[in-house]
């Protein structure tokens, strides 16, 4: 794709990943596939603010070509370590072997571990600036949104942000800007992407909004390194970003269970009666059906969960056992939750599923509920009250 002069003389190099399915080694997926975005400030100086994953060093470098020759950059920004934004460096530093590399000290230290190279580096902290000719640069650490080295750049002529990671989206379409695509499909992207790489994060993504905001900087343009730059609105999504990371919720609760023969299914559905009786909103997902990222994404604005299981080698069965696994990563906060599972002989599973939620940090705000085999007339009658009573530790005040 041809590079798009996105402010006067400020061009996305980038490539689009339009065939990525998964991402993250398969931690992620991409049903959308996705860009790797790299700016290109063309002033006195010139500068690329980060690079593309190494596969697509190639599209970076033609990209480059079109509007200067590659060995013309003065300067390269790198924001980020992981290979998804600096995997093309040792192609380009090949081409423009002058250029000195900016970025925080834990850059300095990840790009070396990674590509053994001795570069030209420039190590950066909070408030350096770097003057390009009429445009200068200003570069704000962020350690942990979404690593310890990770980084945002600031142009202040331009009122433009690039914090790569933050406020992106796995993406891959034409248009570069979020007033040409459909706004339902960017703002699941990004709710996706902040649920399933941001959610442990959100202390520190708050305090860093919060800090960047009090300084009054302007904010006309948001370029992430991922999918779609917000220039219609930029405070949409900073705003989303701080009520995701305020872990504010709604009144919604997804149930989600892996069942044997059956049984553990019955009762999931009648739960999700029980819940949706009571007024609120409820999502229903066979994890072994379901595509995990896209359950990620349903938890971020549900108050509660309801975790089921039948029963197998008295514990949990693996696939639900693994989903489990993934969100005692993520601890979220401000959610409750219960478990529930159908069973044999000796039980097992709805006591491991406590485990790994309080192990979580998420409160358990009722007793689980087991059927011994398949559940008859009155057993499914107690799942419908247990999901009503569930529901009512999911209402909000004020809430919707
Ligand atoms: Fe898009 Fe943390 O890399």
């Amino acid at each position: 794709m041809k590079p798009v002069e996105i402010k006067k003389g400020i061009w996305w190099v980038g490539a689009i990943d339009w065939n990525v399915r998964n991402f993250h080694g398969h931690t992620y997926t991409t049903k959308r596939g996705t860009t790797y975005n790299s700016y290109l400030i063309v002033d006195e100086k010139i500068a690329l603010v980060d690079t593309v994953y190494g596969p697509f060093a190639s599209e970076l470098i033609e990209n480059i070509s079109r509007i200067v020759p590659p060995e013309k950059i003065d300067y390269v920004i790198a924001n980020h370590v992981e290979t998804d934004h600096s995997g093309a460096m040792p192609a380009l530093m090949e081409l423009c072997a002058k250029a000195k590399v900016y970025g925080t000290a834990k850059c300095k230290e990840g790009l070396y571990k990674n590509y053994y190279k001795d570069w030209d580096f420039q190590t950066v902290k909070t408030g350096d600036t770097l003057k390009l000719g009429s445009r200068t640069l200003t570069f704000i650490e962020a350690p942990m949104i979404h690593w310890p080295d990770s980084m945002f750049t600031y142009c202040r002529e331009e009122e433009l942000l690039m914090p790569n990671d933050a406020f992106g989206q796995h993406i891959a379409t034409s248009e570069r800007f979020d007033d040409e695509i459909d706004q339902c499909a960017l703002m699941d992207e990004a709710a996706k992407y902040y649920a399933n790489i941001l959610i442990p994060l959100g202390s520190i993504i708050l305090k860093k909004i919060e800090d960047v905001l009090k300084t009054g900087i302007p904010i006309k343009m948001i370029a992430p390194s991922h999918g779609i730059i917000w220039r219609k609105d930029p405070m949409k999504i900073v705003s989303s970003y701080i009520s995701w990371a305020k872990n504010e919720t709604r009144q919604k609760v997804v149930i989600i269970y892996e069942t044997m023969w059956g049984s553990t299914e019955i009762m999931a559905y009648k739960i999700a009666e029980g819940v949706a009786a009571a007024g609120v909103s409820v999502r229903l997902f066979d994890i072994t059906q379901s595509d995990r990222t896209e359950v990620i994404k349903e938890l971020l604005d549900a108050k509660g969960y309801i975790i089921g299981s039948s029963t197998h080698d008295n514990d949990m069965l693996p696939s639900i056992a693994g989903f489990l696994d993934f969100i005692k990563g993520l601890r979220p906060r401000n959610r409750v939750a219960a478990a529930f599972g159908s069973y044999g002989w000796g039980g097992g599973a709805v006591s491991s599923i406590e485990r790994v939620i309080k192990e979580a940090g998420i409160a358990l705000v009722q007793p689980s509920i087991s059927v011994r085999y398949v559940p008859d007339e009155s057993e499914k009658l107690r799942c419908y009250n247990f999901g009503a009573d569930f529901a009512k530790s999911c209402l909000i005040k004020g809430g919707a």
